[in-house]
């Protein structure tokens, strides 16, 4: 496996809050590899250190080291104009600019200096053949690109990355808004891509995961859990959370028996209440608590797992709090 992108201790703040700490890990050149975790771990946040949109975020800082060959993507001289023509970011919803399919396509290549009319017809035809969208729009072309179904604009999307020649296609979530035909779409595009990119992926889907890809880095609450070739994380997780992820993702109708609202508590009283709480219940009963506590949303689900429980689920469920789903194991 030869690696694309190098990420060496790499750790990502907001304010103080520590949204990714210390990862170290390669990105296989031309494989799709999935990032997966429950929500609040750190998946976008990890993808827009590649590219360096985090230096949009007031208050965000990176550190560490992402190497693109022997280019330092978070070094201050660093080129992003010439980083982000080479990743190619692929959003969780179409953002098309309010022009024509054609123009939406030809914007990228124009802006580096392609003026060719010829040429610029030749590359629209291309890349829209290559998204799987030139049979649906080729009569079309000069219509706008907001006429076009959701489907249909993400794979304008995914063309008009395209036609900046990136070397790497980062997607966020990029069928979480589409129906399954559209979503089938844009997965087959993806596993075409493959043989001249690569790809990373952030997926709450694992099932899409599965389809999809070739390697996958388990991300939870900042941490890298687990990394590895796809078949052997989704299947034979080394690591307790990561299957405690897989298989609470895949019982999407988790019946909780016991809830415990927790906010408001610090540590260690969170983890004392929630250990009381689960001792009144059966061997395999399920516990969800509620915590408010940044320092809970960690320890809780590591002194769980510490006495042997599953943690079914660890996800932020609004601005300020925390839902953990235990199951009783001992
Ligand atoms: N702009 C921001 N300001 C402050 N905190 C942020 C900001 N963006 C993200 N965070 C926090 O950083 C952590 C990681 O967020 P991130 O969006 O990377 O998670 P995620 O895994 O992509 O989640 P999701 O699956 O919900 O998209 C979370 O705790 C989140 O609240
Ligand atoms: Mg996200």
């Amino acid at each position: 496996m030869k690696s694309h992108i190098s990420i060496k201790n790499l750790n990502a703040f907001y304010g103080d809050h520590a949204a990714l700490r210390n990862i170290t890990v390669e990105i296989p050149e031309k494989q799709i590899t999935a990032i997966i975790g429950p929500s609040g771990c750190g998946k976008s946040t990890f993808l827009k250190c590649f590219n360096r949109l985090i230096d949009l975020t007031d208050g965000a800082r990176a550190s560490g080291k992402i190497m693109l060959g022997d280019v330092d993507v978070l070094n201050g001289s660093v080129d992003i104009t010439d980083v982000r023509r080479r990743m190619g970011l692929l959003p969780q919803r179409p953002n098309l600019l309010p022009m024509s399919i054609y123009d939406n396509i030809a914007y990228g290549p124009r802006l580096h200096g392609t003026k060719d009319k010829k040429k610029l017809d030749q590359l629209v035809e291309k890349y829209l053949k290559i998204a799987g969208l030139w049979e649906e729009v080729k009569d079309r072309l000069k219509s706008p690109a907001s006429k076009l179904s959701i489907g249909q604009q993400q794979r304008l999307c995914l063309a008009r990355g395209l036609a900046v020649e990136p070397e790497i296609i980062l997607c966020d979530e990029p069928t979480s808004a589409l129906d399954p035909v559209s979503s089938q779409h844009i997965e087959q595009q993806l596993l075409e891509l493959k043989k001249d990119y690569t790809i990373v992926i952030v997926t709450h889907n694992i099932h899409q995961a599965m389809r999809l890809a070739d390697y996958v880095i388990h991300l939870y609450l900042g941490e890298l859990v687990e990394h590895g070739p796809a078949s052997e994380v989704l299947e034979n997780p080394k690591e307790e959370r990561t299957r405690a992820y897989i298989n609470g993702t895949f019982h999407t109708d988790l019946k909780v028996d016991t809830e415990l609202n927790l906010k408001g508590n610090v540590c260690p009283y969170n983890f004392v209440y929630a250990k009381q709480a689960l001792h009144n219940l059966e061997k395999g009963k399920i516990l969800k608590v509620i915590v408010d506590d940044p320092m809970a949303v960690t320890e809780v689900p590591r002194g769980m797992e510490a006495d042997g429980h599953g943690v079914l689920r660890a996800r932020q469920i609004n601005k300020t709090d925390w839902e953990i789903v235990i199951q009783k194991k001992e």
